[in-house]
C-alpha cells in the first residue's frame, strides 16, 4: 500500500502567508502540519510514501528531504497546476502503479491518525473508502448520503444536505480512481474533482464504503480552522523546560520552552509551546499560544495565536489574540505594557482604573 500527500494547491484563504509560504508548513505546536500527515501514513505502515508539490516545492523539499527522519521513502510528484484534487491524483498515476492507497490532503490534522482507517481498507478490499465527520453545518462541506456504511451519493456544499455526514481530506483508493479521474470533466470552478470522481465510482456500481471517525478532524486551510487545531493539538503538551527560566517569571499548567530561550519578569501560562532561542522578557504568554524558534515577545501580552520564526513583538499596548503571524516579521509599539491587575476584592467595593 503507498500513500499519497497533497501539498500543492493555491491556498487563497490563507492569504498573506501563502504568498511566500507552504501553508503545509505552517506549524501547529510549533510542528509544521504536514509532518503530522506523513507520521499518521507512517504509523498506518505506509512507507512509500509520494507528495504532490506546486509552486511551493523547494520550501517543502527542504523541510521534508528524502523522508529519512522518519525512516520512509518520500517521491516528489510535481503538479503543473493546481487543478484539483482528482487531477492530482491523475499527476500521481505513475508513482502509484496499481497498488492501492491512501490520499491524505497535506492540510489536514486527524487526532488519532489513520491506521484504523488503513486496517479497515485493507480487510474489506473495497474500491474506495472514504472517511467522514459529522458536522453540524454540513452545507458547508462535501456531504455523503449513505445506505448503512455504502456510499449512494456525495454532494459538494449542499442547499438541503441529506446528511450530517461531511468528507474529511483522507480517502483509500484502489486503481479504478485512474479511470474514473479520466472520465470525468472539470467543474465550474475549473477542476477535476474529487467528488466527482468518487461519484462516477458509485455510478459503476463499484463498492465505495465509508468510515464515520469518532475523533477530532480539521482542515487547517483558513485561519479560525488552523487556531483551532493548534489549540486541540496544545493539549497533549507535557510541561518540558529546556531554556532558562527567571525567578521573577511564572510558568503555569503545561508549557514547553526550547533549548536556548530565556524568560526573564514574565508569565507563561500553558498549554503553551515556546522554540528554541527565543526571549521573553516582562511579557505575557496565555494559552494555546506558540512561538517558533528565534523569537523575541518584549513588553507585550499574546495568546491564542501562532508566531512563526524569527518574529518579534515589542511593547504592544494591547493584548494580541487569535492571530497568526508570519516568519521575521516585527511589530514595534512604543507603548508601556499594560500592567497586569490582580484583585481579592470584597463585597460591595467599587473600583474605577483610569
Ligand atoms: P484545498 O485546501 O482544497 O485547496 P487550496 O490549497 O487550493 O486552498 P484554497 O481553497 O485556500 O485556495 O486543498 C487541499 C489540499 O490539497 C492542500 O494541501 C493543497 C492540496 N492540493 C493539491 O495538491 N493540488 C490541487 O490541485 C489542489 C486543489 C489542492
Amino acid at each position: 500500500m503507498k500513500g499519497l500527500i497533497l501539498s500543492g494547491g493555491h491556498g487563497t484563504r490563507l492569504r498573506p502567508i501563502t504568498h511566500t509560504s507552504a501553508k503545509q508548513l505552517v506549524p501547529i505546536v510549533n510542528k509544521p502540519i504536514l509532518f503530522y500527515g506523513i507520521e499518521a501514513l507512517k504509523e498506518a505502515g505506509i512507507y512509500d510514501i509520494g507528495i504532490i508539490v506546486g509552486d511551493t516545492k523547494d520550501e517543502i523539499k527542504k523541510a521534508v528531504g528524502d523522508g529519512s527522519q522518519w525512516e520512509v521513502k518520500i517521491t516528489y510528484i510535481e503538479q503543473e497546476k493546481p487543478l484539483g484534487l482528482a487531477h492530482a491524483v491523475l499527476t500521481a498515476e505513475k508513482f502509484i502503479g496499481d497498488s492501492p492507497f491512501i490520499m491524505y490532503l497535506g492540510d489536514n490534522v486527524i487526532k488519532g491518525g489513520v491506521k484504523e482507517f488503513v486496517q479497515e481498507f485493507k480487510r474489506q478490499t473495497p474500491t474506495a473508502q472514504i472517511l467522514l465527520v459529522k458536522v453540524p453545518n454540513p452545507s458547508q462541506f462535501g456531504v455523503a448520503e449513505l445506505e448503512k456504511d455504502r456510499v449512494i451519493r456525495l454532494v459538494e456544499k449542499p442547499k438541503n444536505p441529506k446528511s450530517d455526514l461531511a468528507l474529511v481530506g483522507v480517502y483509500l483508493f484502489d486503481s479504478n480512481i485512474f479511470r474514473a479521474a479520466k472520465a470525468i470533466d472539470y467543474s465550474q470552478r475549473g477542476e477535476l474533482e474529487i467528488t466527482d470522481a468518487i461519484q462516477w465510482l458509485v455510478d459503476q456500481n463499484l463498492n465505495v464504503k465509508s468510515h464515520v471517525i469518532k475523533g477530532w478532524w480539521k482542515d487547517t486551510g483558513k485561519l479560525e480552522d488552523l487556531l483551532e487545531a493548534n489549540r486541540m493539538m496544545s493539549d497533549a503538551l507535557e510541561t518540558k523546560i529546556e531554556g532558562k527560566v527567571d525567578e521573577k517569571s511564572s510558568i503555569e499548567f503545561k508549557v514547553v520552552i526550547g533549548k536556548g530561550a530565556v524568560v526573564e519578569n514574565s508569565i507563561v501560562r500553558g498549554p503553551a509551546i515556546i522554540g528554541e532561542n527565543v526571549t521573553i522578557q516582562n511579557a505575557y504568554i496565555g494559552p494555546f499560544t506558540s512561538i517558533s524558534n528565534g523569537c523575541k515577545i518584549v513588553e507585550s501580552e499574546i495568546e491564542h495565536s501562532i508566531v512563526l520564526e524569527g518574529s518579534t513583538i515589542s511593547k504592544i499596548g494591547h493584548r494580541i489574540s487569535d492571530s497568526l503571524i508570519g516568519k521575521n516579521v516585527e511589530i514595534l509599539g512604543e507603548q508601556r505594557r499594560i500592567k497586569n491587575h490582580q484583585f481579592m476584592v470584597g463585597d460591595n467595593s467599587k473600583i474605577e482604573l483610569i
